[in-house]
Protein backbone atom coordinates (compact mmCIF):
# COMPACT_ATOMS: atom_id res chain seq x y z
CA UNK A 1 0.00 0.00 0.00
CA UNK A 2 2.78 2.63 1.06
CA UNK A 3 4.83 1.72 -2.35
CA UNK A 4 1.59 2.05 -4.16
CA UNK A 5 1.47 5.57 -2.52
CA UNK A 6 5.09 5.98 -3.34
CA UNK A 7 5.28 5.49 -6.97
CA UNK A 8 1.98 7.75 -7.07
CA UNK A 9 3.46 10.50 -5.50
CA UNK A 10 6.64 10.01 -7.74
CA UNK A 11 4.65 9.73 -11.15
CA UNK A 12 2.76 13.12 -10.10
CA UNK A 13 5.79 14.89 -8.79
CA UNK A 14 7.66 17.51 -10.62
CA UNK A 15 10.81 17.28 -8.84
CA UNK A 16 12.84 14.86 -12.07
CA UNK A 17 13.10 16.74 -14.99
CA UNK A 18 11.83 14.77 -17.77
CA UNK A 19 11.03 14.67 -21.50
CA UNK A 20 8.14 14.52 -23.80
CA UNK A 21 8.11 14.73 -28.03
CA UNK A 22 5.78 14.70 -30.51
CA UNK A 23 6.15 15.12 -34.30
CA UNK A 24 3.01 16.43 -35.22
CA UNK A 25 1.83 17.19 -39.20
CA UNK A 26 1.00 19.94 -41.16
CA UNK A 27 -2.87 19.77 -43.22
CA UNK A 28 -4.20 21.08 -46.46
CA UNK A 29 -7.93 22.62 -45.75
CA UNK A 30 -10.21 21.88 -49.03
CA UNK A 31 -13.34 23.60 -47.55
CA UNK A 32 -11.64 26.36 -45.91
CA UNK A 33 -11.69 28.08 -42.68
CA UNK A 34 -11.42 31.88 -43.18
CA UNK A 35 -13.34 33.88 -40.63
CA UNK A 36 -13.62 33.34 -36.92
CA UNK A 37 -15.60 34.19 -33.85
CA UNK A 38 -14.58 34.99 -30.18
CA UNK A 39 -12.51 32.50 -28.49
CA UNK A 40 -11.58 30.46 -31.86
CA UNK A 41 -14.84 29.72 -32.81
CA UNK A 42 -15.04 28.97 -36.52
CA UNK A 43 -17.34 31.33 -38.77
CA UNK A 44 -18.15 28.17 -40.93
CA UNK A 45 -17.15 24.37 -40.66
CA UNK A 46 -13.92 22.93 -42.39
CA UNK A 47 -12.64 20.30 -43.84
CA UNK A 48 -8.23 19.17 -44.29
CA UNK A 49 -6.35 16.44 -46.04
CA UNK A 50 -3.90 15.37 -42.89
CA UNK A 51 -0.16 15.47 -44.91
CA UNK A 52 2.50 13.41 -43.73
CA UNK A 53 5.97 14.83 -44.51
CA UNK A 54 5.59 18.72 -43.57
CA UNK A 55 5.76 17.83 -39.92
CA UNK A 56 7.04 19.88 -36.49
CA UNK A 57 8.82 18.23 -34.30
CA UNK A 58 8.59 19.50 -31.01
CA UNK A 59 9.98 18.57 -27.63
CA UNK A 60 9.63 19.81 -23.83
CA UNK A 61 12.09 19.17 -21.07
CA UNK A 62 10.04 19.72 -17.77
CA UNK A 63 10.43 19.88 -14.37
CA UNK A 64 9.13 21.55 -11.15
CA UNK A 65 10.28 25.30 -10.98
CA UNK A 66 13.20 26.29 -9.45
CA UNK A 67 14.30 29.58 -11.06
CA UNK A 68 17.67 28.14 -12.72
CA UNK A 69 16.74 30.35 -16.07
CA UNK A 70 14.78 33.40 -15.72
CA UNK A 71 11.24 32.97 -16.44
CA UNK A 72 9.28 29.67 -16.35
CA UNK A 73 10.04 28.93 -19.83
CA UNK A 74 12.46 29.17 -22.78
CA UNK A 75 11.89 28.43 -26.58
CA UNK A 76 13.81 26.91 -28.98
CA UNK A 77 12.95 27.37 -32.59
CA UNK A 78 16.08 25.21 -34.84
CA UNK A 79 18.26 25.01 -32.11
CA UNK A 80 18.28 28.90 -31.36
CA UNK A 81 16.40 30.80 -28.91
CA UNK A 82 14.15 32.86 -30.47
CA UNK A 83 12.48 35.65 -28.51
CA UNK A 84 9.37 36.47 -30.43
CA UNK A 85 8.04 33.18 -30.87
CA UNK A 86 8.38 32.75 -26.90
CA UNK A 87 6.54 35.77 -26.47
CA UNK A 88 3.85 34.43 -28.58
CA UNK A 89 3.83 30.68 -26.28
CA UNK A 90 4.26 32.48 -23.44
CA UNK A 91 0.90 33.89 -23.96
CA UNK A 92 -0.78 30.88 -25.30
CA UNK A 93 0.58 29.06 -22.18
CA UNK A 94 -1.10 31.69 -19.88
CA UNK A 95 -4.10 31.56 -21.47
CA UNK A 96 -4.69 27.58 -20.88
CA UNK A 97 -2.97 26.67 -17.47
CA UNK A 98 -7.43 26.75 -16.79
CA UNK A 99 -7.03 23.43 -18.90
CA UNK A 100 -3.67 22.78 -17.62
CA UNK A 101 -3.21 23.83 -14.03
CA UNK A 102 0.25 21.87 -13.74
CA UNK A 103 1.40 24.58 -16.24
CA UNK A 104 1.84 27.53 -12.79
CA UNK A 105 4.01 24.67 -11.21
CA UNK A 106 6.75 24.34 -13.96
CA UNK A 107 9.55 25.68 -15.99
CA UNK A 108 9.70 24.13 -19.54
CA UNK A 109 12.64 23.65 -22.24
CA UNK A 110 10.40 23.53 -25.42
CA UNK A 111 12.57 22.77 -28.22
CA UNK A 112 10.57 22.43 -31.64
CA UNK A 113 12.11 22.19 -35.63
CA UNK A 114 9.95 21.78 -38.74
CA UNK A 115 10.90 19.42 -41.57
CA UNK A 116 10.14 21.78 -44.08
CA UNK A 117 12.28 25.10 -44.61
CA UNK A 118 11.48 28.00 -42.81
CA UNK A 119 11.68 30.24 -45.71
CA UNK A 120 9.27 28.10 -47.81
CA UNK A 121 6.48 30.12 -46.98
CA UNK A 122 4.37 27.41 -45.48
CA UNK A 123 2.42 28.15 -42.57
CA UNK A 124 3.70 26.07 -40.03
CA UNK A 125 1.11 27.32 -37.04
CA UNK A 126 -1.23 23.84 -37.49
CA UNK A 127 2.02 21.65 -37.31
CA UNK A 128 3.51 23.52 -34.56
CA UNK A 129 0.46 24.03 -32.50
CA UNK A 130 -0.91 20.94 -32.50
CA UNK A 131 2.51 19.28 -31.60
CA UNK A 132 2.81 21.41 -28.76
CA UNK A 133 -0.98 20.83 -27.20
CA UNK A 134 -0.40 17.22 -27.82
CA UNK A 135 3.60 17.36 -25.70
CA UNK A 136 0.67 18.82 -23.14
CA UNK A 137 -1.34 16.63 -23.24
CA UNK A 138 1.20 13.81 -22.62
CA UNK A 139 2.16 15.44 -19.82
CA UNK A 140 -1.27 15.60 -18.36
CA UNK A 141 -1.32 11.76 -18.90
CA UNK A 142 1.96 11.03 -17.29
CA UNK A 143 1.47 12.47 -14.25
CA UNK A 144 -2.25 12.92 -13.83
CA UNK A 145 -3.65 9.00 -15.11
CA UNK A 146 -6.14 11.08 -17.22
CA UNK A 147 -6.85 10.75 -20.80
CA UNK A 148 -6.37 7.67 -21.20
CA UNK A 149 -8.37 6.36 -23.85
CA UNK A 150 -7.31 7.63 -26.96
CA UNK A 151 -10.43 9.64 -28.19
CA UNK A 152 -10.16 11.58 -24.61
CA UNK A 153 -6.83 12.47 -25.41
CA UNK A 154 -6.74 13.41 -29.16
CA UNK A 155 -10.12 15.73 -28.48
CA UNK A 156 -8.29 17.64 -25.98
CA UNK A 157 -5.32 18.22 -27.74
CA UNK A 158 -7.45 19.41 -30.84
CA UNK A 159 -9.30 21.54 -28.52
CA UNK A 160 -5.86 22.72 -26.80
CA UNK A 161 -4.62 23.33 -30.65
CA UNK A 162 -7.38 25.21 -31.49
CA UNK A 163 -7.03 27.86 -28.97
CA UNK A 164 -3.57 28.46 -30.63
CA UNK A 165 -4.37 28.58 -34.01
CA UNK A 166 -7.72 27.23 -35.94
CA UNK A 167 -6.43 25.10 -38.57
CA UNK A 168 -3.99 23.09 -36.15
CA UNK A 169 -7.22 21.63 -34.52
CA UNK A 170 -7.22 19.50 -37.46
CA UNK A 171 -3.55 18.05 -37.67
CA UNK A 172 -4.68 15.65 -35.20
CA UNK A 173 -6.29 12.81 -37.06
CA UNK A 174 -5.52 10.03 -39.78
CA UNK A 175 -6.14 11.31 -43.46
CA UNK A 176 -8.57 13.90 -42.41
CA UNK A 177 -10.49 16.26 -40.61
CA UNK A 178 -13.44 18.14 -39.87
CA UNK A 179 -14.16 20.78 -37.95
CA UNK A 180 -17.04 22.99 -36.91
CA UNK A 181 -20.53 22.64 -36.30
CA UNK A 182 -21.87 21.05 -39.74
CA UNK A 183 -25.86 20.81 -38.74
CA UNK A 184 -27.32 17.26 -38.73
CA UNK A 185 -23.85 16.02 -38.00
CA UNK A 186 -23.47 16.08 -34.22
CA UNK A 187 -19.83 14.62 -34.41
CA UNK A 188 -18.43 17.84 -35.79
CA UNK A 189 -17.88 20.42 -33.00
CA UNK A 190 -16.63 23.99 -32.75
CA UNK A 191 -14.91 23.49 -30.07
CA UNK A 192 -12.48 20.44 -31.45
CA UNK A 193 -11.61 18.58 -34.44
CA UNK A 194 -12.48 14.95 -35.77
CA UNK A 195 -12.01 12.19 -38.07
CA UNK A 196 -14.31 11.37 -40.59
CA UNK A 197 -17.24 9.70 -39.50
CA UNK A 198 -16.69 6.92 -42.37
CA UNK A 199 -13.59 5.51 -44.08
CA UNK A 200 -12.38 7.84 -46.42
CA UNK A 201 -12.61 5.90 -50.05
CA UNK A 202 -9.36 4.16 -51.00
CA UNK A 203 -8.81 6.32 -54.31
CA UNK A 204 -8.54 9.31 -51.80
CA UNK A 205 -6.38 7.29 -49.35
CA UNK A 206 -3.56 7.36 -51.77
CA UNK A 207 -3.81 11.06 -52.40
CA UNK A 208 -0.38 13.08 -53.04
CA UNK A 209 0.15 16.11 -52.64
CA UNK A 210 3.01 18.39 -54.24
CA UNK A 211 3.54 21.74 -52.72
CA UNK A 212 4.80 24.43 -55.50
CA UNK A 213 6.63 26.90 -53.67
CA UNK A 214 5.79 29.66 -56.44
CA UNK A 215 7.06 32.48 -53.38
CA UNK A 216 9.00 31.96 -50.55
CA UNK A 217 7.94 35.21 -49.04
CA UNK A 218 6.58 35.05 -45.67
CA UNK A 219 2.74 35.35 -45.41
CA UNK A 220 1.86 39.39 -47.01
CA UNK A 221 -1.27 39.38 -44.18
CA UNK A 222 -1.09 37.45 -41.01
CA UNK A 223 -4.58 35.14 -40.12
CA UNK A 224 -5.57 37.25 -37.72
CA UNK A 225 -6.10 39.82 -40.18
CA UNK A 226 -7.16 37.40 -42.39
CA UNK A 227 -10.06 36.28 -40.29
CA UNK A 228 -10.63 39.46 -39.14
CA UNK A 229 -11.42 40.71 -42.99
CA UNK A 230 -14.55 38.41 -42.91
CA UNK A 231 -16.15 40.89 -40.43
CA UNK A 232 -18.44 43.23 -42.29
CA UNK A 233 -17.79 41.69 -45.27
CA UNK A 234 -20.19 41.90 -47.98
CA UNK A 235 -20.75 37.92 -48.85
CA UNK A 236 -20.03 36.48 -45.28
CA UNK A 237 -23.60 35.27 -44.75
CA UNK A 238 -23.18 33.53 -48.14
CA UNK A 239 -20.69 32.19 -48.04
CA UNK A 240 -20.73 30.66 -44.69
CA UNK A 241 -23.85 29.10 -45.81
CA UNK A 242 -21.69 27.53 -49.43
CA UNK A 243 -18.62 26.44 -47.08
CA UNK A 244 -21.84 24.19 -45.07
CA UNK A 245 -23.16 23.27 -48.30
CA UNK A 246 -19.66 22.12 -49.98
CA UNK A 247 -18.52 20.68 -46.85
CA UNK A 248 -21.64 18.50 -46.80
CA UNK A 249 -21.00 17.38 -50.65
CA UNK A 250 -17.48 16.62 -50.15
CA UNK A 251 -18.61 14.20 -47.25
CA UNK A 252 -20.76 12.35 -49.27
CA UNK A 253 -17.51 12.17 -52.37
CA UNK A 254 -15.19 11.63 -49.50
CA UNK A 255 -16.97 8.07 -49.10
CA UNK A 256 -17.78 7.58 -52.46
CA UNK A 257 -15.14 8.26 -54.42
CA UNK A 258 -16.99 11.03 -56.69
CA UNK A 259 -13.42 12.40 -58.35
CA UNK A 260 -15.05 15.18 -60.54
CA UNK A 261 -17.39 16.75 -57.87
CA UNK A 262 -14.78 16.19 -55.19
CA UNK A 263 -12.34 18.37 -57.81
CA UNK A 264 -14.95 21.03 -58.35
CA UNK A 265 -15.88 21.73 -55.08
CA UNK A 266 -11.69 21.95 -54.16
CA UNK A 267 -10.91 24.11 -56.76
CA UNK A 268 -14.24 26.61 -56.31
CA UNK A 269 -13.19 26.37 -52.06
CA UNK A 270 -9.42 27.77 -53.26
CA UNK A 271 -10.73 30.24 -55.39
CA UNK A 272 -13.56 31.39 -53.25
CA UNK A 273 -11.05 32.13 -50.58
CA UNK A 274 -8.59 34.17 -52.65
CA UNK A 275 -12.34 36.05 -54.09
CA UNK A 276 -12.90 36.82 -50.63
CA UNK A 277 -9.56 38.46 -49.74
CA UNK A 278 -10.16 40.30 -53.41
CA UNK A 279 -13.28 41.55 -52.70
CA UNK A 280 -12.58 42.75 -48.22
CA UNK A 281 -11.77 46.20 -47.02
CA UNK A 282 -9.01 46.26 -47.48
CA UNK A 283 -8.85 43.88 -50.45
CA UNK A 284 -5.64 41.46 -51.15
CA UNK A 285 -4.09 40.34 -54.36
CA UNK A 286 -2.11 37.28 -52.59
CA UNK A 287 -1.77 35.03 -56.12
CA UNK A 288 1.03 35.90 -58.12
CA UNK A 289 1.12 35.51 -61.71
CA UNK A 290 3.04 32.13 -61.87
CA UNK A 291 0.50 31.02 -59.10
CA UNK A 292 -2.41 31.51 -62.09
CA UNK A 293 0.12 30.12 -65.07
CA UNK A 294 0.44 27.00 -62.68
CA UNK A 295 -3.90 26.92 -62.06
CA UNK A 296 -3.97 27.25 -66.18
CA UNK A 297 -1.76 24.43 -66.86
CA UNK A 298 -2.98 22.08 -64.38
CA UNK A 299 -6.45 22.71 -66.11
CA UNK A 300 -5.00 22.44 -69.53
CA UNK A 301 -3.08 18.70 -68.44
CA UNK A 302 -6.25 17.48 -66.83
CA UNK A 303 -8.50 18.20 -69.98
CA UNK A 304 -5.99 17.02 -72.33
CA UNK A 305 -5.04 13.94 -70.54
CA UNK A 306 -8.12 13.39 -68.94
CA UNK A 307 -6.62 12.47 -65.13
CA UNK A 308 -8.11 13.54 -62.41
CA UNK A 309 -5.79 15.72 -60.43
CA UNK A 310 -6.75 19.30 -59.03
CA UNK A 311 -5.42 22.59 -57.17
CA UNK A 312 -5.98 24.21 -53.79
CA UNK A 313 -4.68 27.20 -52.54
CA UNK A 314 -3.71 28.86 -48.67
CA UNK A 315 -3.85 32.25 -47.44
CA UNK A 316 -0.61 33.11 -50.18
CA UNK A 317 0.37 32.15 -53.37
CA UNK A 318 1.60 28.45 -53.11
CA UNK A 319 -0.41 25.90 -55.15
CA UNK A 320 -1.35 22.52 -53.47
CA UNK A 321 -1.41 19.51 -56.93
CA UNK A 322 -3.58 16.74 -55.69
CA UNK A 323 -3.41 13.82 -57.03
CA UNK A 324 -4.29 10.04 -56.87
CA UNK A 325 -0.43 7.68 -56.23
CA UNK A 326 -2.13 5.77 -59.38
CA UNK A 327 -1.25 8.55 -61.57
CA UNK A 328 2.27 9.44 -59.89
CA UNK A 329 4.52 8.33 -62.83
CA UNK A 330 2.26 10.69 -65.38
CA UNK A 331 1.94 13.32 -63.03
CA UNK A 332 5.24 14.04 -61.41
CA UNK A 333 6.68 13.83 -64.82
CA UNK A 334 4.60 17.03 -65.84
CA UNK A 335 5.04 18.45 -62.64
CA UNK A 336 9.16 18.37 -63.44
CA UNK A 337 8.57 19.78 -66.78
CA UNK A 338 6.33 22.03 -66.32
CA UNK A 339 4.89 23.49 -63.15
CA UNK A 340 8.66 23.17 -61.18
CA UNK A 341 10.06 26.11 -63.83
CA UNK A 342 7.30 28.51 -62.37
CA UNK A 343 8.35 27.85 -59.06
CA UNK A 344 11.02 29.66 -56.81
CA UNK A 345 14.41 28.30 -56.86
CA UNK A 346 12.38 25.64 -58.84
CA UNK A 347 11.45 24.26 -55.34
CA UNK A 348 8.70 21.89 -54.48
CA UNK A 349 7.80 19.65 -51.81
CA UNK A 350 6.37 15.86 -52.53
CA UNK A 351 3.61 15.44 -49.97
CA UNK A 352 1.35 12.86 -49.06
CA UNK A 353 -1.94 12.01 -46.92
CA UNK A 354 -0.63 10.47 -43.88
CA UNK A 355 -1.61 8.80 -40.36
CA UNK A 356 -1.88 11.77 -37.97
CA UNK A 357 0.75 12.48 -35.60
CA UNK A 358 3.78 10.14 -33.97
CA UNK A 359 5.15 9.98 -30.16
CA UNK A 360 8.55 9.94 -30.57
CA UNK A 361 8.69 9.94 -26.35
C1 LIG B 1 -6.60 29.92 -45.29
O1 LIG B 1 -5.56 28.51 -38.66
O2 LIG B 1 -3.81 30.06 -39.59
O3 LIG B 1 -5.31 28.27 -44.16
O4 LIG B 1 -6.87 30.47 -36.18
O5 LIG B 1 -5.89 32.71 -36.67
O6 LIG B 1 -4.37 30.74 -36.36
P1 LIG B 1 -5.74 31.23 -36.82
O7 LIG B 1 -5.81 30.98 -38.38
P2 LIG B 1 -5.24 29.81 -39.27
O8 LIG B 1 -6.12 30.03 -40.59
C2 LIG B 1 -6.03 29.16 -41.67
C3 LIG B 1 -6.69 29.73 -42.84
C4 LIG B 1 -6.55 28.94 -44.13
C5 LIG B 1 -7.68 27.96 -44.32
C6 LIG B 1 -7.69 26.72 -43.47
O9 LIG B 1 -6.64 26.19 -43.10
O10 LIG B 1 -8.82 26.23 -43.23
Amino acid sequence: MNFKLNELEEKQSFKKEKKVIWRSPSNIALIKYWGKKEKQIPANPSLSFTLSKSYTETSIVYKEKDNSYSGSLKFMFEGKENVPFQKKIEGFLNNITLYFPFLTEIQLIIDSHNSFPHSAGIASSASSMSALALCLCSIEKRHFGTLNRADEFFTKASFIARLGSGSASRSLFPYAATWGEIIENSISSDEFASVLPFDLHPRFKNYKDAVLIISKQVKKISSTVGHGLMKGHPFAKERFKQAKNNLKHLLSDLQSGNEERFIEIVEKEALTLHALMMSSNPGFILMEPNTLKVIEKIRDFRENKGIKLCFTLDAGPNVHLLYSDNDSDEVEKFIKHELVPYCEDKFWIADKLGEGPIEIL
